[in-house]
């Protein structure tokens, strides 16, 4: 077996779907539907990794992490998020989450978090996330950017914007970095990065393809394009290609009505796009 699993979420749908997904990939997946359960379970098993709701009745996630690094400082902890508040995430990076998983997420990126824990776990890193891309290297030009910007008013969306340029994306880590170096609160540097769609914190491929799932384009077909495409790169909305070379994912409205359904690859749209001109597109950027 890679690893055992405890899931704690209120909702049973949330639950079955990840025994579902994981069970297979050879994971020993328990799941409890409230906080009060999986503390009992955890006194009775060891787990290599929890995935916890945040929001739930009774006791929340942020009081059952609580609990749980007091008992085990060491356990890697994945977050999923529904529509957390700012003080919900302070308070779950506080308590050093591996990772973030968004409501509703896709079975490769659920994988690909759990994978990823896991292996955390079996190199003995925890429970400080280390992102790949998240080398000393880059944590020093981090410091960089920073240093330019410092006691500067306005400088946070410059950083953040130079930062994702330096790393890709900006995962957890980096906004802890970010925070601390301008000495603003993680709850605000993350309140910015979700606010604006052109942070993203999760990894790109090397070509970014969106795909606009607005009116116009919808009623023109450009679900069969997202189609086509996951098909054709074997990846879900929100995934990356193993290789890194493609992203894909699914936007509103990007302002081209009259070319629907559009299509924009990196920084060049696409207009007209139909099945077979999305395979000849990947075929060009490949
Ligand atoms: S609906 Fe797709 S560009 Fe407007």
């Amino acid at each position: 077996m890679k690893g055992n699993i405890l899931v704690v979420d209120d909702e049973q749908i949330v639950l079955k779907s990840c025994e579902r997904i994981l069970s297979p990939e050879g994971y020993g997946v328990d799941t409890a539907t409230s906080a009060k359960d999986a503390l009992s379970l955890l006194d009775r098993n060891l787990y290599d990794l929890i995935i916890t709701d945040i929001k739930m009745p009774e006791m929340d996630g942020i009081e059952f992490m609580r609990l749980v690094r007091a008992k085990n400082p060491d356990i890697n902890i994945v977050v999923i998020t529904g529509y957390p508040s700012q003080e919900s995430i302070k308070e779950a990076l506080s308590l050093r989450i591996i990772d973030y998983l968004p409501k509703p997420f896709s079975p490769t990126h659920l994988i690909e978090v759990t994978n990823n824990a896991i292996e955390l776990k079996k190199r003995g890193v925890t429970p400080e996330p280390q992102v790949e891309d998240y080398t000393e290297d880059v944590a020093a030009r981090l410091d960089e950017i920073i240093d330019r910007y410092k006691n500067k008013p306005g400088s946070l969306i410059p950083v953040l914007q130079e930062a994702q340029e330096l790393v890709g994306y900006l995962p957890p880590v980096v906004q802890r970095h970010i925070s601390k170096g301008l000495r603003i609160p993680v709850s605000e540097v993350h309140g910015v990065v979700s606010f604006y769609s052109f942070f993203t914190m999760k990894p790109k491929g090397k070509h970014n393809i969106r795909v606009c799932l607005g009116t116009a384009c919808y009623v023109k077909g450009a679900e069969e394009i997202v189609k086509k495409f996951s098909e054709g790169l074997n990846v879900d909305i929100g995934g990356i290609t193993a290789d890194k070379k493609f992203s894909l994912e699914t936007v509103r409205c990007l302002g081209a009505c009259g070319l629907a359904p559009v299509v924009v690859i990196d920084k060049n749209t696409h207009g007209s796009v139909n099945p077979v001109k999305a395979l000849e597109l990947l075929k060009e950027y490949e």
